[in-house]
């Protein structure tokens, strides 16, 4: 599978004799929404080999899947029914092998989305349990648990689902009385594996190997702090402002859990049988930088999303706080930091860096939402933090959109709303679907040419003809213009692979060196001078020679 072209272009990207993880830009695509080939208003996989030119103009190095495989697609496809096969609605297997020999032709890695702490209620497995008695071979296979009170009327403990509600639903059994309840830390149709149990390990051994056997480069391995829960499954007290994903509280008898790190361990051995660097990027979301890195330590998995990063304020101090503890963190088990601002469960930041009323991961912005931001004071600040962040040493992770400055989607009508946070909070919470809409490729097509036909799964506005790929790529000033700049750069002057020094600066400015490159972030409340050298980019244009407020340069200093 793995192409010269591929070979050629990773050992540009990386520092020489380093893992090609270490220094990466890997982009998001979200299957459902990048582009759809077949026109039925969901994208495919068709559609991503089509765009997959464009990507490589960008300039990313490899691209991460949100699963494409089969599932009735109550939580976008993170309820999988057939872990080894691909949904008819992105397309088949066949498709699936053509996109992935077209992205490594080109030099790009796939990395794919593994979700193994839960089934979907359609699985086999599942539907086995269900049809099985109490105390089966099937139900052990799952979190089934009598309930308690008098006639087992209440759940076996007190958790709640991340996306609101109790985590225990109750089952019929074969005389039609109700019975035991399991346990599902998501939506009820998406009911949690035991991983205590060998079965469930050895399944999830031949389901990595399935994929890395067609050629795949690594996984983003979804919920990987949730696998193993506290044996006994006591209840929970969570603090007030717990986070719903476990990165703001500490002690959840559902997250992080000692015993989770033996199945890294395991699949670190699986990836290690194959060539190639094959990468585990971990979905983990913890309360400490320095938690996070424990399911990074040399034997386990190679990457963790740094969400520390992505939760962190528009301040200059907290941010300077959370790339040192970052490096500190990554470094003492010698793994590299990695550094991401949006993904599909979280307010774009070209939105979010301009909220004005706080607003929990998984809460989304709606037209409802207190402190709603302004477009402009967001771009501008999605822009420098960009520039920010592409100029960091390690792996930094894009996802679809943000390269076009995609604002998140305010008003989605309730009725075109998907989300299950958004039902089972009974509209409280609007969700993620904000984040998810179908992007723009070309200003004066239908449905702005995500596929031929105008049907999309979630409207999109009005106001997008003007970010529309076309459009941005023939404008020197747009934001994709500044992106493919900041990524030729950064390839070209391996800054992934380099090293940070901090430079002096005034309160409210961030300014470090990496390689050849000075980078200055002006957070602050007045202009600043620019640092001396050549000026490579700025996020912005410069004004009287200064750098004004939200914005970032990036200046040659040898
Ligand atoms: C992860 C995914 C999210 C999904 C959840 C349940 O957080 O990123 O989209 O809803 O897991 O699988």
């Amino acid at each position: 599978m793995t192409s010269t072209a591929l070979d050629t272009r990773i050992a540009l990207a990386s520092a020489p004799g380093a893992e090609w993880w270490r220094s990466a830009v890997i982009y998001q695509i979200y299957p459902r929404s990048f582009a759809d080939a077949n026109g039925d208003g969901l994208g495919d996989l068709r559609g991503i080999t089509s765009h997959l030119e464009d990507l490589k103009t960008l300039g990313v190095d490899a691209v991460w899947l949100s699963p494409f495989m089969t599932s009735p697609q109550k939580d976008a496809g993170y309820d999988v029914t057939d872990y080894c096969d691909v949904d008819p609605i992105f397309g088949t297997l066949a498709d699936f092998d053509d996109m992935l020999a077209a992205a490594h032709e080109r030099g790009i890695r796939v990395i794919v989305d593994l979700v193994p702490n839960h089934s979907s209620d359609q699985h086999v497995w599942f539907r086995e349990a269900l049809a099985a008695a109490p105390g089966s071979v099937a139900r052990g296979r799952y979190l089934f648990r009598e309930g308690k009170g008098e006639h087992g009327e209440l759940p076996p403990n007190n958790w709640e689902s991340v996306f609101g509600g109790p985590a225990w639903t109750r089952v019929r059994e074969a005389d039609g009385e109700p019975g035991q309840w399991y346990l599902h830390l998501f939506d009820s149709s998406q009911p949690d594996f035991d991983w205590t149990n060998p079965e469930v390990r050895a399944e999830f051994r031949r389901i990595l190997r399935f994929w890395l056997d067609r050629g795949v480069d690594g996984f983003r391995v979804d919920v990987a702090h949730g696998l193993m829960k506290k044996p006994g499954l006591p209840d929970y007290f969570p603090d007030a402002d717990g986070g719903s994903m476990g990165g703001d509280a500490a002690d959840v008898p559902y997250w992080g859990q000692p015993a989770v790190h033996d199945i890294y361990r395991e699949w670190h051995e699986v990836l290690a049988e194959y060539d190639g660097d094959r990468a585990l990027c971990a979905e983990a979301w913890l309360p400490s930088i320095e938690q996070t890195a424990l399911w990074v330590r040399p034997d386990e998995m190679n990457q963790a999303f740094n969400f520390a990063y992505l939760e962190t304020k528009w301040d200059a101090a907290a941010l300077r706080a959370v790339i040192d503890a970052s490096l500190a963190a990554y470094a003492a088990v010698g793994a590299p930091s990695t550094w991401v601002l949006s993904n599909h469960d979280v307010v774009r930041h070209a939105s979010r860096l301009a909220l004005t009323a706080e607003n929990p991961q998984g809460t989304g912005i709606g037209p409802n939402s207190p402190g709603k931001p302004i477009p402009e004071v967001g771009l501008r600040r999605a822009r420098a933090a960009t520039a920010l962040m592409l100029g960091l040493p390690g792996s930094a992770y894009l996802y679809q959109g943000e390269e076009l400055g995609l604002p998140e989607v305010i008003n989605i009508p309730d009725d075109a709303r998907q989300d299950p946070t958004w039902f089972r909070t009974d509209h409280e919470r609007y969700g993620r679907d904000g984040c998810r809409v179908p992007i723009p490729w070309v200003a004066d097509a239908p449905a702005y040419g995500f596929n031929d036909t105008g049907a999309t799964w979630l409207p999109q506005p009005a106001e997008w003809a003007d970010l529309a790929r076309d459009v941005e790529a023939a404008d020197e000033a747009s934001t994709l213009s500044m992106y493919t700049t900041l990524l030729d750069e950064r390839r070209e002057r391996r800054l992934g692979a380099g090293s940070l020094e901090w430079l002096d600066s005034p309160a409210g400015v961030v300014a470090f060196r990496n390689g050849s490159v000075t980078v200055l972030a002006n957070i602050g409340e007045r202009p600043v001078a620019v640092p001396g050298g050549r000026l490579i980019t700025s996020s912005g244009s410069l004004v009287d020679g200064l750098v004004p407020v939200d914005t970032t340069v990036w200046v040659e200093t040898d």
